[in-house]
């Protein structure tokens, strides 16, 4: 499926857009995060326990490790790739989406099926 997220480009480094989508059944939701000149997007969902990397509060982005962070437990994760290299899923990684730009706009592309299907 593909879902469009309107006028990322303005998105400053570190700023996050959360979009929703439904896979099998299930209401889930994803981020598009600008990490210096990229936009990646990503599924918002810890690898460690399955729960929303930001808690609700739309803060992805710790600065100071220059990683996507997870609110519970702190787990790190490259935001080129969404690879956890510190935290209790390391070694772990983001789903990532991928995301073609339309104009201002993203298109992110989901697919049908949940590669991680453990939550
Ligand atoms: S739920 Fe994300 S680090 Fe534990």
């Amino acid at each position: 499926m593909q879902v469009r997220v309107t006028s990322v480009v303005s998105l400053a480094h570190g700023q996050a857009r959360k979009f929703g989508f439904e896979r099998g059944g299930e209401v889930c939701e994803g981020f598009v995060l600008r990490s210096g000149q990229d936009l990646v997007a990503y599924h918002n969902r810890c690898p460690h326990l399955g729960v929303d990397l930001d808690m609700g509060e739309g803060r992805f982005y710790s600065a100071l490790t220059d990683r996507i962070i997870c609110s519970s437990h702190g787990a790190l994760f490259v935001p080129s790739s969404g690879f956890c290299d510190a935290g209790p899923c390391a070694g772990d990684g983001l789903e990532r989406f991928e995301l073609e730009l339309d104009g201002v706009d993203a298109v992110i592309t989901i697919a049908d099926v949940d590669p991680d299907p453990r939550w």
